[in-house]
C-alpha cells in the first residue's frame, strides 16, 4: 500500500499542501498519498485517530487544530514544546504519535534563502499570536543578535518574552515606540488579511531594512505595500515560508529534503 500523509483542517478545500508535498514526492522520487482531510471543528482528534486506523503515517495540521494536534502528542519537539502548537504530526512504528512544529524553522530557512544569513541581525518580530510564537527560537537558534516582539496587546508580546528570554536576547517595546532601525522586520500578525497595517513607526524602517509578511497574496500585501512605501529595502511575502514548512516536514516523514524551488515558481504563478 501507497504510504499516506494528510493535511488536516477547517476549511481545508484552498490547502496548498497536498500538491506542494505530490511535487515535493515527484522531486525525490517517493512513493506516497497526500491528502486534504475536513475535520469537524469539535472532532479533531477522532478524525486524525481514523486516519491512523487506515494506516496513515504523518500529518500535517493548520487552523485550527494546532493546539488541539499539541495536545493529542504522546511526545514533542523541544520546539513544538515551545510554540505550544503542532503542525506536524508523525506515527512512529511502535504506534507513539510524536509532534513537530516546522513553521518557525520554514520562515527562517526561507529568511535565509531571500535575505542570507541572519547572524548578528537585529530583527522585530510584529504580533505576538501562535505564528509569532512559533517563530522565536528557530530565530533565536539561528544565531541573531537580538529579537524585540511588539503586538497591538503588548501583554501578550510580555508574555512571549517571559517563555523566551532564557534563549537568548528577547525584549519587547510598545507597539507606537519602536522607533530605531531594524535589520529585518517580520509581521506575523493577520492583519494584512483585513488590509490593515499594525501601527509600528514608520521610523522603525532604515533604508536597509527587509520587511517579511508571513501572509501573501497575488499582490503585494498591505504590509509590504506599506513598508516599501516608507522606504525599507525589499518586502517579501510569506509563500516560501509556506513551502519551507512543507519542506521540513517532508524531512520528518521521508529523511529526504525536498527541494523548495520548483513548487515555489509553480505556486507564484497560480496565485
Ligand atoms: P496566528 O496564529 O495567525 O498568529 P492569532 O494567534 O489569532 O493568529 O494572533 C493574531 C495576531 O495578529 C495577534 O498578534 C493580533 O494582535 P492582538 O494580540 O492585539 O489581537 C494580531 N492582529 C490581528 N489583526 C490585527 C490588526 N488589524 N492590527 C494589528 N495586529 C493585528
Amino acid at each position: 500500500m501507497t504510504d499516506r500523509y494528510a493535511v488536516f483542517g477547517n476549511p481545508i478545500g484552498h490547502s496548498k499542501s497536498p500538491k506542494i508535498h505530490a511535487v515535493f514526492a515527484a522531486e525525490t522520487d517517493q512513493s506516497l498519498r497526500y491528502e486534504a482531510i475536513l475535520a469537524p471543528v469539535d472532532a479533531f482528534e477522532a478524525s486524525f485517530g481514523t486516519f491512523v486506523a487506515n494506516q496513515g503515517l504523518g500529518a500535517n495540521v493548520t487552523v485550527p487544530f494546532k493546539e488541539q494536534a499539541f495536545a493529542l502528542c504522546d511526545e514533542l519537539s523541544d520546539q513544538a514544546q515551545l510554540a505550544g502548537a503542532v503542525n506536524t504530526l508523525s506515527v512512529l512504528s511502535n504506534g507513539t504519535i510524536r509532534g513537530d512544529n516546522t513553521d518557525g524553522l520554514g520562515l527562517v530557512t526561507d529568511l535565509q534563502r531571500q535575505f542570507g544569513s541572519l547572524k548578528g541581525l537585529n530583527i522585530l518580530l510584529v504580533g505576538a499570536g501562535g505564528a509569532a510564537r512559533g517563530s522565536v527560537l528557530p530565530l533565536l537558534q539561528a544565531g541573531i543578535a537580538k529579537l524585540t516582539i511588539v503586538n497591538r496587546t503588548q501583554s501578550k508580546a510580555e508574555a512571549l518574552v517571559d517563555i523566551f528570554s532564557e534563549y537568548g536576547d528577547v525584549v519587547t517595546l510598545p507597539i507606537e515606540h519602536t522607533g530605531h532601525s531594524y535589520d529585518v522586520i517580520i509581521n506575523s500578525t493577520s492583519s494584512s488579511l483585513s488590509g490593515d497595517v499594525p501601527k509600528i513607526s514608520y521610523q522603525t524602517i532604515a533604508e536597509d531594512t527587509v520587511c517579511y509578511d508571513m501572509m501573501y497574496g497575488k499582490e503585494q500585501t498591505a504590509f509590504n505595500a506599506w513598508a516599501l512605501a516608507q522606504g525599507a529595502k525589499q518586502a517579501v511575502d510569506g509563500l516560501g515560508m509556506l513551502v519551507g514548512q512543507a519542506a521540513q516536514s517532508f524531512l520528518i516523514w521521508r529523511k529526504v529534503k525536498p527541494s523548495v524551488e520548483t513548487v515555489l515558481t509553480q505556486l507564484r504563478a497560480e496565485l
